[in-house]
């Protein structure tokens, strides 16, 4: 097989980051992707750098034996090891979420406050703040961890009261700040299956943004770039692993990915 016509490996924690692989799926359609969803370790946002940067690197070799040509970290948390995991799969190249993210949430907010809202993770290592400085942006940011957000999404808790509620009780003292946020960043790549509830909390004043889109496009120039497309015919396959429970995957998955996973394409493997 050419390199070409490889798939594009994608990773996260779980089912957070087919809403990225929604994004480039669309943006890409020719192309072959192969989606791994490390759902035994999940979440990934409570750990530490250091096992998450193992984790990272654990999925990024998987992926790479199953012989793909570029590596999407389709994870905030995972991305701030992207360094770590670029080194470890030189020469694929690989792509994070975090720049792509800050690119999008700089664009939305113009001059007003940027409210990253994110795991624990990401918010205490500071990514978004440093790639927004990174790409010289100087506007305030406010950053608000929200944990269970992960479980909920992952569970499909993603409307309704008790969803509503808890998104009012981490939302709320972030939009109370004075002068209030133009965008809210979301984050973690989970928080998307949530939008309709925080859109309702946020009200319509305050433009929510992930870095699905932005990520999407990366991904296309690097392609071109390194002249890595798949020409341009018919629709590439869309392949899963699963670290557990694969039957839960092709069907909660769903939610994320916006469209039907048949459970014959989700494999169950074991990356210890
Ligand atoms: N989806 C991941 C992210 O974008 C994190 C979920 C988790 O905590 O495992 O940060």
């Amino acid at each position: 097989m050419t390199t070409a016509n490889k798939a594009i490996g994608i990773f996260d924690s779980g089912m957070g980051g087919l809403t990225v692989m929604r994004a480039l799926t669309k943006h890409l359609p020719q192309e072959n992707f192969l989606y791994l969803g490390d759902t035994a370790r999940l979440p990934y946002g409570t750990k530490s750098a250091d096992t998450v940067r193992r984790y990272a690197i654990q999925c990024g070799e998987a992926l790479i034996a199953r012989d793909v040509k570029m590596v999407v970290i389709a994870c905030n948390t995972a991305s701030v090891a992207l360094a770590a995991v670029q080194q470890a799969l030189a020469p694929v190249p690989v792509i994070g979420v975090i720049e792509p993210g800050a690119e999008a949430a700089i664009m939305a907010a113009g001059d007003g406050p940027i409210a990253v809202i994110a795991t624990e993770g990401t918010v205490k290592g500071g990514a978004y703040r440093t790639a927004i400085r990174a790409q010289g942006a100087n506007m305030p940011i406010l950053q608000q961890p929200c944990p269970l957000f992960v479980p909920m999404a992952e569970e499909g808790l993603i409307d309704g009261p008790i969803a509503e509620a808890i998104a009012r009780r981490y939302l709320e003292p972030v939009l109370a700040s004075v002068p209030a946020p133009s965008c809210l960043l979301l984050g973690c790549t989970h928080y998307p299956a949530l939008k309709d509830v925080i859109a309702r909390v946020t009200g319509p004043g305050i433009k929510l943004v992930d870095s699905a889109e932005t990520t999407a496009n990366a991904v296309a120039s690097l392609l071109g770039e390194m002249n890595l497309q798949t020409p341009p015919k018919g629709t590439g396959t869309r392949r899963f692993l699963a670290t557990d429970a694969p039957d839960r995957f092709a069907r909660v998955g769903e939610i994320f990915l916006g469209e039907p996973i048949d459970p014959g394409s989700v494999e169950l493997v074991d990356l210890q």
